[in-house]
């Protein structure tokens, strides 16, 4: 019989952390490596908890990792993974139902989690620890588009466009999208506002550019705004790979497929389990 164990994850440097987790997401879905500057910013932009998230032993060796990020009454489990040689043994099964327990322990009510829809292991694991489907999550692609518009687009400060994004935007964004996360981001990320749409995007310096946020207030929606934003955006900064990760409700897929982007091959489940 091995042993199981979880110890706080804030016992450990920031550098055994990352370096834990790129190992547990070993042959995963899409590259995963994680550096001490991508998990600091993980941290704080999610809300992460290290004396809430753990460290997986078995028989004293670390074999995994769940990070676990923390607002009000919710927490979302932002990392969970085991390194390759202890998958498939039951020390998942095991985890989540000790994370449960903890997060109950402490008084939340409700834990939430996305995982790739393609991740049979991953969605048998979180289904068989309760947790419910609440939406598909969809990721988007566009390859050097030509646009050519006379519209301007005003830059704003990501600040304004957090507290709009908290004040009209779905209540139960997948944790990503929400004000609360997008408050948490900084330059070289950039924001911008045409009219009543608003915008956020990584660092538009280098080719490959995200969007991490499109917003239309309530009052101006049905009007294909958000489609002149973006294409006004694209003329802004010709040349470039734009991005859209599978975070994105599937019912805001629209926004994206009347601007010509592709649909991503791999999409995401957003669930939640009430504790
Ligand atoms: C997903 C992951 C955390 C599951 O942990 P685990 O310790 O391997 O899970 P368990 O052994 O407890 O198995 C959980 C369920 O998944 C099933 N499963 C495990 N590996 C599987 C595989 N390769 N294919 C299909 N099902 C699999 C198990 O049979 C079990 O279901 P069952 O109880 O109905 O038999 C682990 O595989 C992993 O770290 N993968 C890489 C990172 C990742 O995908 N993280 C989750 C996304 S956030």
């Amino acid at each position: 019989m091995s042993s199981l164990s979880l110890k706080p994850a804030h016992e450990y440097s920031t550098s055994f952390l990352a370096d834990l987790m790129t190992r547990s997401f070993e042959a995963y879905f899409v590259p995963i490596n994680i550096t001490d500057t991508v998990l600091l910013t993980m941290l704080r932009r999610d809300g992460i908890d290290l004396t809430a998230s753990r460290v997986l032993m078995k028989d004293g060796e670390p074999v995994g990792l769940a990070m676990i990020a923390r607002r009000g009454w919710t927490n979302r489990l932002a990392a969970m993974g085991i390194t390759v040689n202890a998958r498939g043994s039951g020390v998942g099964t095991w985890a989540m139902a000790q994370l449960v327990a903890e997060a109950r322990e402490r008084g939340d009510k409700e834990m939430l989690l996305e995982v790739i829809e393609q991740n049979t292991a991953g969605v048998k694991l979180y289904e068989k620890s309760g947790f419910k489907k609440m939406r598909r999550l969809v990721g988007y692609k566009l390859n050097n588009p030509q646009v050519d518009t006379a519209e301007e687009i005003e830059e704003i400060d990501i600040r304004e466009l957090a507290r709009t994004v908290t004040y009209h935007g779905m209540q139960d964004l997948p944790w990503q999208l929400s004000g609360t996360t997008i408050m948490q981001h900084t330059p070289p990320s950039r924001a911008f506002r045409l009219n009543d749409a608003y915008c956020l995007i990584s660092n538009p310096d280098v080719m490959d550019v995200a969007i991490q946020s499109v917003l239309v207030k309530a009052r101006s929606r049905g009007a294909g705004l958000s489609g002149v934003l973006l294409r006004t955006l694209f003329a802004k900064f010709p040349g470039k790979v734009w991005h859209v990760s599978a975070i994105y409700p599937e019912e805001m897929g629209f926004i994206f497929e009347h601007v010509g982007m592709q649909r991503e091959s791999l999409s995401q489940w957003q669930m939640s389990r009430a504790l």
